[in-house]
């Protein structure tokens, strides 16, 4: 399943209408007066094609359309594809993403199988590479689908295989680091949504450790699997009463990267490892219950960015702790009422088994603090109050540390992932307090993405804490610009930034 990105992306110096290829693709702003030096060129070169359907209105160049036209020997390359990036002064690093990916899919329903273009930098001139990465980001993306189980009609079945980038001489080493780098991020969300997408009997707790493990095979990763044996020893009593119910054994996945100096405390990334959320005994709706083998998104999306952070090289110690179940009914599965002892000795009572994030996660969180982490972040799918309060395309953000949540904010507007922050006052605290135990599991509908954070907040110690709630963006029903419904891979862009940025203190 760990597969490669189809889309192959090379990087070659030269000039762009002088290279041979079935298609070359240009992208252009709106009501520009002047095309910009490549277009120009074109233009020329086909008697003048590109100003005349520009001056028709058949190409505008609005965000995202897309023109195909044919060059009859104007040019060595067979095809032009003219995609349009909206007007200069909206463009944006999604923009730039979004035209890519349609541009890319429009070619692959043609059954084109390579492509080439050059990526003009100065589209925004102080984002200069980011605006290469962006482009490839996009093309590479949006062409995702899940390597499915069909048995029929395989064949009709159309892919893109080359993505040829061509840069002038002075540009070709930086465009080759920025390709490199949004390789290996690509393949990290390529990762995230294939171990979203897999379903639940094919993405066990076994078999998400299992990936772990290979990862670890990179250099400075390590990786060490806690069973249900020594879950017991240590005392992690709610991640183990969660997965009473089910017949799949649990797995506490611990994932070591360091990248940094021998001693430097670590980031630490707590992901949601629930393999399949029936909601045990307090059983979910039959409808849309499928969906809930997407609900380990949080520990895939850790899983993947350690692996981008290894295979990056980046200077910085990192902790993935993914804790790992099914949460299932079943006679020996956790009942409303009962109470739990978790990993940091204080109790819980149960009055809802389909809370179940919030009872994996604290322990894990809990077991964090041995690693002394300089900050940690928590990536869950952990309430559809989050979906009902920001809606199904934005991560919901709460924490304790203005520092951390500012860091994340500023890494979210880079890779177009929306973020939103919920506040996390104290008087939330009074509302998870339990008659008979220290907290309870639910405090109801009321504020329900909060009140879960006011829960896990109780088991993060003193370490400067952000929670990520993903319910809604970590699997989308409706095609977005670069993001085919079904898996996301959302925050692991978000992630890598966030690490590469990060600083030593
Ligand atoms: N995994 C769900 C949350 C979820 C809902 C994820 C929709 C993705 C889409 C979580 O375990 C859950 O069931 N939460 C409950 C909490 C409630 C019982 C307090 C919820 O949100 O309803
Ligand atoms: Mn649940
Ligand atoms: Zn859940």
């Amino acid at each position: 399943m760990l597969r490669e990105v189809p889309v192959n992306i090379t990087v070659k110096k030269g000039n762009l209408a002088e290279t041979k290829t079935p298609v070359m693709i240009l992208a252009l702003c709106e009501g520009e007066r002047k095309l910009p030096e490549m277009a120009a060129r074109v233009d020329q070169q086909t008697g003048g094609l590109l100003g005349d359907m520009m001056k028709c209105g058949d190409f505008e160049a609005k965000p995202s359309q897309v023109s195909v036209i044919y060059t009859r020997g104007a040019l060595p390359a067979q095809r032009i594809a003219l995609v349009g990036l909206g007007k200069k002064s909206e463009l944006t690093l999604e923009k730039i993403r979004g035209a890519f990916s349609k541009v890319m899919q429009h070619l692959r329903g043609l059954n084109i199988k390579e492509a080439a273009t050059a990526i003009d930098g100065d589209l925004l001139p102080d984002q200069k590479e980011n605006v290469v990465a962006a482009a490839v980001e996009g093309a590479i993306l949006g062409q995702y689908h899940y390597a499915s189980y069909k048995t029929v009609g395989r064949d009709e079945f159309k892919e893109m295989q080359l993505l040829e980038i061509v840069a002038a001489p002075e540009d070709y080493a930086v465009t080759l680091k920025e390709i490199q780098k949004t390789k290996i991020i690509t393949d990290a969300v390529y990762l995230a949504r294939d171990m979203v997408s897999a379903p639940a009997n094919e993405m066990t707790p076994s078999i998400m450790a299992a990936h772990a493990q290979k990862i670890a095979k990179r250099k400075n990763v390590s990786c060490r699997v806690l069973d249900k044996g020594k879950m017991k020893a240590l005392g992690m009593n709610a991640l183990l009463g969660v997965a009473a119910g089910s017949q799949e054994p649990p797995k506490l996945i611990i994932l070591e990267y360091t990248g940094g100096r021998k001693g430097d405390a670590p980031v630490a990334l707590v992901g949601k490892g629930l393999t399949f959320d029936s909601g045990g005994i307090s059983i979910k709706p039959a409808e849309k219950m499928d969906e809930m083998k997407t609900d380990m998104s949080g520990g895939a999306a850790v899983m993947a960015t350690i692996m981008a952070a290894a295979d990056l090289r980046l200077p910085v110690n990192i902790v993935g702790l993914v804790p790992a179940t099914e949460n299932m009914p079943g006679g020996s599965a956790l009942k409303p009422g009962d109470i739990l002892k978790s990993y940091s000795g204080k109790t819980i009572e149960v009055l809802n088994t389909d809370a179940e994030g919030r009872l994996i996660l604290i322990d894990a969180l809990s077991y964090a603090s041995k690693y002394k982490p300089a900050a940690i972040i928590d990536i869950a799918t952990l309430t559809g109050a989050c979906v009902v309060a920001l809606g199904e395309d934005v991560i919901g953000m709460l924490g304790t540390d203005e520092q951390l949540k500012r860091d994340i904010n500023r890494s979210a507007q880079l890779t177009g992932e929306r973020v939103w922050e919920l506040p996390l006052w104290e008087h939330y605290g009074d509302l998870i307090k339990s008659d008979v135990a220290d907290y309870k599991n639910s405090a109801g509908r009321m504020g329900g993405a909060i009140t879960a954070a006011a829960f896990l907040s109780k088991f993060v110690g003193d370490y400067p804490w952000v929670h990520l709630d993903i319910a809604g963006p970590a699997w989308t029903t409706k095609d977005k610009a670069y993001i085919p419904k079904g898996a996301s891979g959302v925050t692991v862009r978000l992630l890598v930034e966030y690490l590469q940025n990060y600083k030593q203190t």
